[in-house]
């Protein structure tokens, strides 16, 4: 175990704690978070280690209530500072900037807020109204109050790093945003605070989300219909799997040609409820390409998204 990070809960606390490594010239690592720590939030921290070497890394964990709708589940979003303080010592996080929402949004909602433009209103952001603007505005202030280098965030939120990405690359914020690979469970479930919410049934049940996924993934090779159609077929095994979408789209969330060259990139992505919990999942593909030329859900694959739908 390393040693414990040190705790910032205001912005002077955490200017503070990162003026030396500034001055020093060392570069500072974020990875922005909303707690609930899991081996997949580890593991963003080990990129962002990698990263930035000797300088520090910082976890933020802050529950956004901007990025929260009516009836979503703000009050029920799990906190867990002390277990989440284990697992930033483990994987040697230097500062765990902890503020409260007064701290972020000091004068109550703010009065400036970012657009996301039309990428959030598909997807995630058709069910999730404001969803977009919240986490860009949030992820702006935290870039303005740790000022990173670099940034960590996971693929498993594709559309999220697309935008934040875009927003990155729009607002030229001069932050290098690196996507981490998706952590799954051996069976291929995608690691999310969510899954607690699973029962010991729907946990199995969520399985076809990614197996779905899987499948399209080894049918790519015959193209996108064919990818999208086994997937369908796939998802329809989840007796209590309520698909919201099933879509194949460019690796930017755009929508895909009907016809494309062999070797085109592709996303494939995929968003239901089980029981009462809604889950998201994506996997990269290649479209045309010889199968095998990604690797499986369970594995690593080598790169790094309107859309093809496919129906419930
Ligand atoms: O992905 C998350 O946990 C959140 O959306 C983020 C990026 C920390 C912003 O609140």
């Amino acid at each position: 175990m390393s040693a414990r990070p040190v705790l910032a809960s205001t912005r002077e606390e955490l200017a503070a704690l990162l003026a030396e490594a500034r001055a020093a010239g060392r570069p500072v690592g974020l990875v922005p978070t909303m707690g609930a720590l899991h081996e997949g939030h580890a593991s963003l921290v080990r990129t962002a280690r990698e990263r930035v070497g000797d300088g520090p890394v910082v976890v933020s964990i802050f529950v956004n209530p901007m990025q929260f709708g009516e009836g979503e589940d703000l009050d029920r979003y799990p906190r867990t500072l002390p277990e989440d303080l284990e697992v930033c010592a483990h994987e040697g996080v230097d500062v765990v900037f902890a503020p409260s929402v007064e701290e972020v949004y000091p004068g109550g909602d703010p009065q400036v807020t970012l657009d996301p433009g039309p990428l959030a209103s598909v997807l995630e952001g058709r069910t999730r109204p404001g969803h977009y603007r919240g986490v860009l505005t949030v992820v702006a202030k935290l870039f303005g109050l740790v000022r990173p280098d670099v940034a960590v965030f996971g693929q498993k939120d594709y559309q999220q790093l697309v935008l934040i990405r875009r927003m990155v690359a729009d607002l030229c914020l001069g932050v290098d945003v690196v996507g981490a690979e998706t952590v799954r469970e051996p069976d291929g479930l995608a690691l999310s605070s969510r899954n607690r919410y699973l029962s010991e049934s729907e946990r199995l049940e969520a399985l076809w989300l990614s197996r779905a996924l899987r499948v399209a993934q080894e049918n790519a090779a015959y193209g996108a219909a064919v990818a999208l159609d086994e997937a369908r077929a796939e998802l329809r095994h989840g007796k209590q799997v309520a698909l919201d979408y099933l879509v194949l789209t460019t690796p930017d969330l755009e929508e895909l040609p009907d016809d494309v060259p062999p070797g085109t990139e592709a996303r494939i992505l995929v968003a239901a409820r089980v029981g009462a919990t809604r889950l998201i999942d994506n996997l990269p593909l290649v479209l045309g390409a010889e199968p095998g030329s990604t690797t499986s859900v369970a594995g690593t694959h080598t790169q790094n998204t309107h859309t093809r739908q496919g129906g419930s």
